[in-house]
This record gives C-alpha cells, structure tokens and sequence, in this order.
C-alpha cells in the first residue's frame, strides 16, 4: 500500500488533548489518513466522551473497552486487544502514542513487537521517580519508540543522558499547548465563570488525583486541612476524579470539605477547565499537564508534588512545587495576595504549531 497510514491511540483522559491537534494536522497532508483507537481505560462521560466532543476529535475507529484495574492487569488487557486490533487490519505504517498513561506504554510495546515503527509524543520527560507508574510508562516507552518528539528542553537532554541517538529524537515544542490556543476562544465565550458562579481572580481552583496523595488518609487529610483553612480567604473550587471522590467518601472527608464552602464538583469538560484556569487567581494541582497549562496563561501554579517531570515550569513557569510541605503553599500564597509572585516567559515551540511538526516529520519519515 502506498502513502501513510497512521494508528493514533488515546485511551485515558489527558491523552485526548493531546491527539486532537496531532489528527488535525495529519488531516492537511496529502496522501496520509489516520485511525484513531481508544483503548477504554477512562469510560467515564465526565473522563471520555466529553472530550471527543468539544475537540472534534474522529470516531475511534475501535474501541477496545479494557476499563479500570491494577497495573498489570489493564496493562496487559491493552496489550491483548491492542494487539489483535493491529491483527484484523491492514498493517499501518507506523503508531503513534501520546503522554504517559498504561495505554501508551502497552501499545508502544505492543506495536514494536510486531514490527510497526513507534512515535511517542510528549518523549523525554522525567521525575526520576520510579514509585510513579507514570514514570516507568514514559521510560519504556522512550525506550522501544523509533521516532521521540519532545516538547520541553528538559526532554532531549534526558533522553541524550539515557543514550536515545539522538536522530530518533525531534524537539517539536508542546501539542497540550496547541489544543489550548485553539479552545481558547470557545473556553472564554462560554463564561464558565459566571455558569460556576465565581469572580474572575476570586478564586483557587484545585485537582488531585495522584495515588500518592489520594490513597493515604494520612496524605490526603493534611491536603484537605489546608483546602479548609484555604476556603476562609477564597472560594476553593475543586472538580473531582472518579479516584479522588472515593477515597474523600471511604476516609469520611467529603462533608467536611463541604461544610467549610469547597465547592467539590464532578469531572469538567476541557473547555469548562480552561475557562477556569484562565479567570482562577491561583491553581492548586498534582497533575503534569496542568502546570503547563498554566504556565502558559501565566497564573500562579502550586503543584502538590515532590517533584515534576515538567521542570520548565518551574525554570520558565508559575509552578511552584510544594511537595508534602503545605507551608511553603502558604508562602506562595502570601506573594500572589502581595503580586510579587513570579511571571511566566515564553518556552520555544509552545506556540501553538507543535503538531504541524510532528505531522510533517512522520510523512517523511514513514511515507512508503
Ligand atoms: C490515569 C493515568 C494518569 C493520569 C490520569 C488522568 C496511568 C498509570 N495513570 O490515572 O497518569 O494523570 O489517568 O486522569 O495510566 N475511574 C472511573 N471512571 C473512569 C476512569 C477511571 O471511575 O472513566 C476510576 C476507577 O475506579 C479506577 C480509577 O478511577 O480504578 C483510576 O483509573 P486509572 O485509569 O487506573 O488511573 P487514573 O488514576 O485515572
């Protein structure tokens, strides 16, 4: 068969924005089609659905249902059914996956063994923390892929320590920060705030939903200490994962989260979140992506993490990492009351174009 023909996998609910801009911009080439295939490891509306919706992105072409479970389990469900879907096609030229969930590592090392050339987008990135599952995807991923596009500097000179030769490795800048600049308008003429009934400026906007901070009642109670004495000064807003909800329910902390005027909230849609991020005063989070979407709208970023694998964010960024020692939260907070907090500077290739990037070097690379 000739021309390009591209499998794209997403299957958890950071990977979905990511895709969309990678798809239109494989869409403008001649000559090159692409399938999309949705592993099912988020199944949620709220995680899902939402998100095909207000990014436009395709039908997947499968839909391979794998759901939740332990690691190893849904790591190998995705693998399995990865697997026979690549079987009961004609073979593409090439897969791409995208950020560092189980889906992307299984179906990296799903395709490598068949012989299907591999593009990881987000590559490089690392915490050198192996006690996050996040972690161990991103390396094996990196490590079976033939094409690493990065989309920090951070990520080539890891990938370079780690002897990744270097003609696998592209820097193409940030696709999360494409799909940001594309929404962007359709985020702010929704008026999520006013749907939300917040001021713009008047309020923290918190996610959590890393294992390490959620499934220890002695992590989690510190956090949602903080939120309450937090909820005294400013409306806290903070939509819920599926995982944080169950585990503020089975430790008996929801109510009381409630009582003090958090306002927790089920899942938002993509367009919802930005809308928020851009008008909140500061961000409160543990997620990766989220700090790089702040950085880019330049609003102040606490990460409750002890690490990022996103360090220009920090070097280059609003982001602030707080880790377990929530006085340090406190102190931030102090300088964005006073403005003296720090200012973001541009980061090369967040400019909204990373994806074009990335569509031009796989047609080049894996036109047949
Ligand atoms: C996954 C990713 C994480 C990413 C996060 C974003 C891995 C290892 N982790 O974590 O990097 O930041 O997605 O959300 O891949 N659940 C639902 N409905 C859903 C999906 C999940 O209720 O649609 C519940 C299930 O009880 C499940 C739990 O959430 O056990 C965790 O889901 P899972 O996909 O295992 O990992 P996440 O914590 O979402």
């Amino acid at each position: 068969m000739s021309g390009c023909q591209i499998v794209l996998v997403g299957g958890a609910r950071p990977n979905f924005m990511k895709l969309a801009p990678v798809i239109r911009a494989l869409a403008q080439l001649d000559g090159v089609s692409s399938r999309l295939v949705h592993t099912g490891q988020h199944y949620d509306e709220g995680m899902s659905d939402v998100f095909f919706e207000q990014l436009g992105l395709p039908a997947p072409d499968a839909y391979l249902s794998v759901g939740s479970g332990p690691h190893g389990a849904q790591t190998g469900r995705v693998m399995i059914a990865f697997e026979e879907y690549l079987q009961s096609r004609p073979e593409p030229s090439g897969v791409v996956v995208v950020g560092d969930v189980n889906s992307t590592a299984a179906c990296a090392l799903t395709a490598v063994k068949m012989g299907i050339p591999v593009a990881h987008v987000e590559a490089g990135l690392r915490s050198f923390d192996r006690t996050m599952p996040e972690e161990i995807n991103r390396l094996v991923t990196d490590a079976v892929s033939d094409v690493l596009f990065v989309s920090e500097p951070s990520g080539e000179e890891n990938l370079r320590r780690e002897g990744i030769p270097r003609e696998r490795v592209r820097y193409v800048g940030n696709v999360m920060i494409d799909t940001l600049i594309h929404e962007l308008d359709a985020a702010r003429s929704m008026n999520v705030t006013a749907q939300f009934d917040l001021q713009r400026g008047a309020f923290a906007l918190v996610t959590l939903h890393r294992p390490s901070n959620v499934d220890h009642v002695d992590h989690l109670r510190p956090i949602v200490d903080f939120l309450i004495d937090l909820a005294h000064l400013s409306t806290v807003v903070l939509p819920l994962h599926p995982r944080t909800r169950a585990r503020l329910a089975e430790f008996r902390l929801l109510e009381a989260l409630e009582r003090s005027g958090v306002r927790p909230m089920p899942p938002i849609g993509y367009r919802e979140m930005l809308g928020l991020m851009e008008a909140a005063r500061v961000i409160i989070t543990d997620s990766g992506g989220i700090q790089e979407e702040a950085t880019y709208l330049n609003v102040p970023c606490l990460t409750l993490r002890e690490n990022t694998e996103r360090p220009a964010t920090m070097t280059h960024g609003t982001n602030t990492l707080v880790g377990r020692d929530l006085s340090v939260a406190r102190q931030a907070l102090e300088l964005i009351a006073r403005g003296e907090y720090k200012r973001a500077r541009p980061i090369a290739g967040w400019d909204g174009r990373a994806a074009e990037r990335i569509a031009k070097s796989l047609s080049d690379a894996w036109r047949r």
